[in-house]
């Protein structure tokens, strides 16, 4: 018996091998989206558990910090009580001393600031004229400037719009790109700093106040640049690296402003610090 074969034309052969084709690309494509979908569903998986690990991080530091902080209070006591007298000691040993006390204050400011910023204490807020923090933290830093022979310029408007702050968090800021800028900064230097009152940048947008804070001093390099605002990163010997950190977090994390820096090594840098005006 013969077998009855069916074939299809060429062109009716070309149209199924097209289509299969066709197939197998939406497949592949199907396929690539769903590995894509994974991956992205991993990653905010890890992202979850590393932000979990980050908090708890943070309260076992908050709480370590306390604890060391606790304990160093009696030994910078100690210390200063003894060194009220240098007479008591010979030279070597009041200079020794006096290493350990710096060192020790060195280590206390470092968990001071990991404190401050950790505590969860009711957050303050109040109407604040920023001109006035910024007033108080140059009074407290004004034996620095003389020190260091560091000319100041103020530019402060009369009428600067209020901004719903905590004071205590902003005069920290101010004071962290004040001391910034004073050890960048040769005897004979400029701190030039000015505030000023912004429009948004569209109609409803809202209006911010702008400080900058501008030094005469060495700059920062292209390779420092990239590490400023992380935690830790010092290029002094005697920094806890922890300032340009928590300053961006209470300046942009905790009061919704903007803070960024520009530089040019060997003229000096600029920091800018903005917050919503009320
Ligand atoms: N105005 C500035 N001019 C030049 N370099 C700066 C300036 N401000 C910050 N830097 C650089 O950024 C680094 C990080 O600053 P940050 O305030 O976070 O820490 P630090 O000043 O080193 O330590 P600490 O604030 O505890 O004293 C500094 O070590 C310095 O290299
Ligand atoms: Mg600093």
């Amino acid at each position: 018996m013969i077998e009855k074969k069916t074939y299809k034309s060429k062109s009716d052969l070309s149209a199924i091998e097209e289509q299969t084709l066709l197939y197998a690309r939406d497949l592949a494509k199907m396929f690539m989206e769903r590995k894509e979908k994974e991956r992205q569903l991993n990653l905010t998986k890890q992202q979850l558990v590393q932000s979990a690990k980050i908090a708890l991080l943070g309260e076992l530091a908050a709480g370590i910090a306390h604890e060391i902080n606790n304990a160093l209070t009696p030994a910078v006591g100690n210390l200063s009580i003894l060194l009220l007298d240098r007479s008591n000691f010979p030279e070597e040993v009041a200079r020794r001393l006096e290493l350990t006390e710096e060192s020790i204050m060195r280590a206390s400011s470092m968990l001071q600031q990991i404190l401050d910023f950790s505590r969860k204490k009711p957050e303050k807020r109040q109407l604040l004229d920023i001109s006035t923090i910024l007033e108080r933290s140059l009074f407290l830093l004004k034996y620095k400037f003389t020190k260091n022979q560091i000319r100041l310029e103020k530019d402060l408007p009369s009428e600067l719009s209020k901004v719903l702050a905590d004071d205590t968090q902003i005069e920290q800021v101010f004071t962290n790109l004040i001391l910034n800028a004073i050890d960048a900064m040769e005897p004979g230097g400029t701190l030039h700093i000015t505030a000023n009152n912004r429009a948004g940048k569209s109609e409803d947008d809202q209006p911010y106040v702008e400080m900058v804070f501008e030094d005469t001093g060495r700059g920062i390099p292209t390779e420092v640049m990239e590490h400023v605002f992380e935690p830790f990163y010092t290029t002094k010997g005697q920094g806890t690296g922890l300032g340009l950190f928590i300053s961006y977090r209470i300046i942009v994390e905790k009061h919704g402003g903007m803070m960024d820096v520009t530089s040019t090594p060997g003229q000096g840098t600029r920091f800018k610090v903005c917050l919503p005006a009320s």
